[in-house]
């Protein structure tokens, strides 16, 4: 459902995976019909009706999905949401519980805990290599050109573009990596002056997670530079782990160690073998469905953060952040 730019990737994915058939497609655009691989259709319900899915991937833009929800709960099926499940937090939290009241699962796509930078962080830091990561700094800086043909257009105009789109990612991966929620935030967000997006592409905070660690986050979509600048460092109680890339250049370096030493990463496809990898979890979870209620709860924790930094960012506060 959607077949935008997200939903073509899901389609391939969906279409490749041995436990997968692409069943239908469905968008409220009829121009979309002539590139569709399968049966098209406008509405969700009928879509159901004629095809008689397992399971429905909802790539739609995050606004009213509740619609949604109700007809795919109508006939008792699971759905694989992408990030962000809503832009609003008590929205967020109605529609888990709404699914959540009904068995069924609602498996938000957090596709960046799938890259083999994410996978081997967690592996370095479970080894005894670099000891207990104690703070952390975390830079995304790019110019994010919001035009372009190949883009969604919403978040030109939408509040917070930034935190609700893109830091989702990154303060999921920062949950997910250190095993934490977070206790507090204090941010600033802004715009800067040559902002080609109606609000917030800035952001700047620092959080204090609940196993004592801080870290400083540094995210942005207007950058003054086309050229992307990642950096995602991390101290410990032996050494530091360093990722200078998005995607890839994950090192370490111990206190005593001269030298820095660079984790080999298996072969990847980005935006393919990180969606094949969720849908796999999906399937898993959905066929063992135990912690149902942890599992479609668990975006909210990352939610919160978003809500948190807007809270902060209005009021110049630091912002105590209720777990789920
Ligand atoms: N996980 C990731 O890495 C990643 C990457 C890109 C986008 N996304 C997410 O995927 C979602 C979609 O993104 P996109 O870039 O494809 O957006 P988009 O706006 O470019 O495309 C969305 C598609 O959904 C269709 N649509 C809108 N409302 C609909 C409705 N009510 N019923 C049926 N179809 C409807 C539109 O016609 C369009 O074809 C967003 O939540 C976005 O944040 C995730």
């Amino acid at each position: 459902m959607g077949y935008g730019p997200r939903g073509k990737i899901w389609s391939k994915v969906v279409n490749k995976n041995k436990q997968t058939i692409l069943v239908g497609i469905c968008d409220i655009n009829q121009n979309l019909k002539k590139k569709s691989p399968v049966k098209f259709y406008s509405k969700l319900d009928n879509a159901i009706l004629d095809t008689n899915p397992d399971a429905v991937i909802l790539s739609t833009p995050p606004f009213n999905r509740m619609k949604d929800l109700k007809v795919c709960a109508k006939y008792k099926l699971s759905v694989l949401v992408e990030k962000p499940l809503t832009v609003n937090f008590n929205e967020a939290k109605k529609l888990i519980t709404f699914m959540t009241r009904k068995k069924l699962l609602l498996f938000v796509g957090l596709n960046f805990r799938y890259l083999p930078t994410t996978l081997e962080k967690i592996k370095l830091i479970n080894s005894s290599k670099v000891g207990k990561p104690i703070f952390s700094k975390f830079i995304y800086e790019r110019w994010r050109d919001g035009r372009l043909e190949r883009l969604n257009k919403y978040p030109l105009f939408m509040k917070h573009p930034m935190l609700w789109e893109q830091s989702i990612h990154h303060f999921d991966l920062i949950r997910f990596i250190f095993k934490s929620n977070i206790k507090s935030v204090f941010a600033k967000t802004f715009n800067p002056p040559w902002s080609m997006y109606k609000h917030h592409t800035n952001v700047n905070a620092i959080f204090e997670l609940r196993n004592g660690m801080i870290v400083n986050y540094v995210g942005n979509w207007q950058s003054n530079s086309k050229t992307l600048n990642f950096e995602w460092r991390t101290d410990c109680t032996k050494g530091i782990i360093i990722q200078k890339e998005q995607f890839k250049n994950l090192n370490y370096r111990t206190l005593e160690n001269k030298k820095i030493t660079n984790i080999k990463l298996k072969k990847f496809r980005m935006w393919l073998d990180d969606a094949e990898a969720l849908l796999n979890d999906f399937i898993k979870v959905e066929k063992n469905s135990k912690n149902l209620i942890k599992i479609n709860k668990d975006h909210l924790n990352s939610l919160s953060i978003v809500e948190a930094c807007i809270a902060s960012a209005k009021t110049g506060k630091k912002i105590s952040v209720k777990n789920y």
